[in-house]
């Protein structure tokens, strides 16, 4: 069998988001992008009206929301809340100044945890990225990485994806911000013992592509 499932976690900012997606589509694989399950349940919660803050509500609004992402990489991914289309809604600062709301709920986690590896599971190959996807979703995994970058590497690049119309202060509150914020869930600053860390800091996109095809090909 080719069975294969290749977790990567790493901060905002990382690249792991257009690394994992294009590394997929060479693998031939799914591709999972787990912050935007976060995301939609963030967005779903708020459309519906409850109280981010009320941890029992949101975890027992997870299960009715019919949240669904796609998981071609070789489309654009589309982003559903009862089939209505969040695809841009979700990465709107609104919602990833509040994301942390949903992932610092214990039981929300657990219910995502579980979303997450139903989908892991329904896929013959797929990679997977996020938080705690080496650690916590697929800690059995076939490759699993660290993918890294300098707080001066990822804050060029989140200016990059967001037209550099930003100020140097604003995109720093919303990188470095949010990973102060999410790092108080989940570490995902030093690797677990077998995950191998990816520090793409001095690499270019295609760069660490391939080192990460290295690093899945050295694993399977
Ligand atoms: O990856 P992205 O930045 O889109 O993730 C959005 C948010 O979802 C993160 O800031 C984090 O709070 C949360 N998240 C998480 N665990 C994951 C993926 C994302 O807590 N596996």
């Amino acid at each position: 069998t080719d069975r294969l499932v290749v977790a990567v976690d790493g901060p905002s900012g990382s690249g792991k988001s257009s690394v994992s997606r294009e590394a997929a589509r060479r693998l031939g694989a799914a591709y999972l992008d787990t912050g935007a399950m976060y995301r939609a349940v963030t967005l779903a919660c708020l459309d519906a009206g409850l109280d981010l803050t009320d941890q029992d509500a949101v975890a027992a609004f997870i299960p009715g929301s019919e949240v669904t992402v796609s998981t071609d990489p070789a489309q654009p991914q589309v982003v559903r809340i009862a089939g209505r289309e969040v695809t841009e809604a979700i990465r709107e600062p609104f919602v990833s100044e509040r994301v942390s709301a949903v992932a610092t709920n214990p039981r929300a986690r657990e219910i995502l945890v579980g979303l997450q590896r139903d989908v892991i599971a329904s896929h013959r190959r797929i990679v997977a990225e996020g938080r705690d996807i080496t650690t916590v979703v697929a800690p059995d995994a076939d490759a699993r990485v660290l993918l890294t970058a300098s707080e001066e590497a990822r804050l060029r690049r989140r200016g990059l994806q967001l037209g550099g119309t930003q100020s140097e202060e604003s995109l720093a509150a919303q990188v470095t911000g949010r990973d102060r914020k999410d790092s108080a869930l989940v570490n995902f600053t030093t690797a677990a013992d077998g995950v191998v860390t990816l520090d793409s800091s001095d690499l270019d996109f295609e760069q660490t592509i391939q080192a990460l095809l290295d690093i899945v090909a050295a694993a399977v």
